[in-house]
């Protein structure tokens, strides 16, 4: 199966065989993209097939660049909501809003997908240990599969800004946890170096084109869920993976002739690390990197993102947008869609919601476009934010002259 893929560098074009160890093009340094042969591909994707499947990542597998079974690292990851958001109709405006629940997955982050597809490719490549830098979730999910691989892991964090959620995961499946003294961009940095220097040591963020390869299995989700693809996709951006990730699922759908459609990409950061709105205002190619991030949704607190290439092509290509919130939307979306639909989503998943809202007022979605928002992560991966904006517990004594006095029944 693997002459039905190969890695290409997106700026030379320089193409490389699907299992050389590689983060970026050694030619020009550009980021590297696996491609994969539509034409003979077509040939063996049975769709009546994967309906077939469990409804998780595996069921695109002919679409997946591991080639040996016995290596493949699963915890059953994908097959997540989509749901419809009808109550949040009244306030957003939108009749047809439906919000996928990445926080379903096993370490309840969108992480899963990528890991799941990266640590098997460890495996097959013969690594006998992981690493990456995190704001969090990439350490709890790489912990968790590494764990279940039989492999060593490294996290780097950026000191004391990762939720309490999330350390304590990649804690529990036992990884080295590091915490840097500085940030996310400089963990990153920190992280390809030590491992182009330490040839034992995978690199699993998502540089590594193999992340992105699982990641994309929620954009073929959401055309198996829909039965179409949808018009617009607003999604939460950091180091800017995940959007290229959704861009290349749907291109892959339209190339296997599914579908003709593709849905606008409208990305989403957070005002205080918004690198690839700038760019996109100010109609530029490349970023200007923010020295110093800062945001509440500690998720995305990123100021230099490494996919920001491949995140501006998507956006562009597909006529969609880049959009800017403040701190304070992002927790009004977050109350909103637990108190309207019952979902508990972490602050930069409810950045999803907050951007929609505001793209709708600006007129760029229209109110009968079918929206999906990416809620990317779990809310109890973060549950200080909530106890410090949410009304506090009542203490009382059981008694119920009280209970109705304070409950006012
Ligand atoms: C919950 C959550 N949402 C969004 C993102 C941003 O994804 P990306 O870095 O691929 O843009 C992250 C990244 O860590 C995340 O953890
Ligand atoms: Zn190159």
């Amino acid at each position: 199966m693997d002459e039905y893929f190969d890695v290409r560098c997106i700026d030379c074009g320089q193409s490389y065989g699907v299992n050389e160890v590689l983060y970026t093009c050694s030619r020009c340094g550009g980021l590297l993209e696996i491609r994969l042969d539509a034409g003979k591909l077509s040939s063996i994707v049975d769709t009546r097939l994967w309906c077939r499947r469990p409804f998780n990542v595996w069921r695109y597998r002919e679409l997946l660049p591991i080639f040996d079974d016995s290596k493949i690292v699963s915890m059953g990851e994908g097959g997540t909501r989509l749901l419809r958001c009808r109550n949040l109709t009244r306030i957003i405006g939108l009749e047809n809003l439906y919000v996928k629940c990445e926080g379903d997955n096993p370490t309840a982050s969108f992480k899963d997908r990528g890991m799941t597809v990266g640590v098997s490719k460890a495996l097959e490549l013969g690594f006998k240990a992981t690493l990456c830098a995190s704001t969090g979730n990439t350490a709890a999910s790489l912990s968790a599969y590494s764990a279940r691989a039989g492999l060593k892991c490294y996290v780097l964090v950026p000191a004391g800004k990762v939720a309490v959620g999330k350390l304590s995961q990649a804690m529990v499946y036992g990884a080295k946890v590091l915490a840097i003294r500085g940030n996310f961009d400089l963990a990153l940095k920190t992280a390809i170096q030590l491992c182009l220097e330490d040839s034992g040591i995978y690199l699993l963020n998502s540089v590594n084109p193999f992340r992105i390869e699982g990641q994309k299995t929620a954009a073929l989700e959401i055309f198996d869920q829909l039965g179409f693809n949808p018009d617009n996709i607003v999604i939460p951006v950091g180091n800017a993976g995940n959007i290229s990730a959704y861009w290349k699922g749907f291109n892959e759908i339209r190339m296997l002739g599914l579908t003709e459609e593709l849905p606008r990409m409208h990305g989403v950061q957070a005002k205080g690390a918004n690198p690839l709105v700038k760019a996109y205002r100010s109609m530029s190619w490349v970023i200007e990197p923010i020295e110093n991030p800062e945001t509440i949704a500690t998720a995305i607190r990123i100021g230099s993102p490494v996919s920001w290439k491949k995140a501006l092509r998507a956006v562009r290509e597909s006529g969609g947008s880049m959009i800017d919130v403040s701190d304070e939307e992002i927790l009004d979306a977050q109350k909103l869609i637990a108190r309207m639909e019952g979902l508990f989503v972490e602050p930069a998943s409810a950045a999803s919601i907050a951007g929609v809202r505001r793209l709708v007022e600006d007129g760029v979605i229209d109110r009968d476009e079918v929206t999906v928002c990416i809620a990317t992560g779990h809310g109890l991966k973060d549950p200080e934010i909530v106890l410090k904006i949410c009304e506090s517990p009542i203490e009382v004594d059981p008694n119920l002259e009280d209970l109705r006095r304070i409950l006012m029944i």
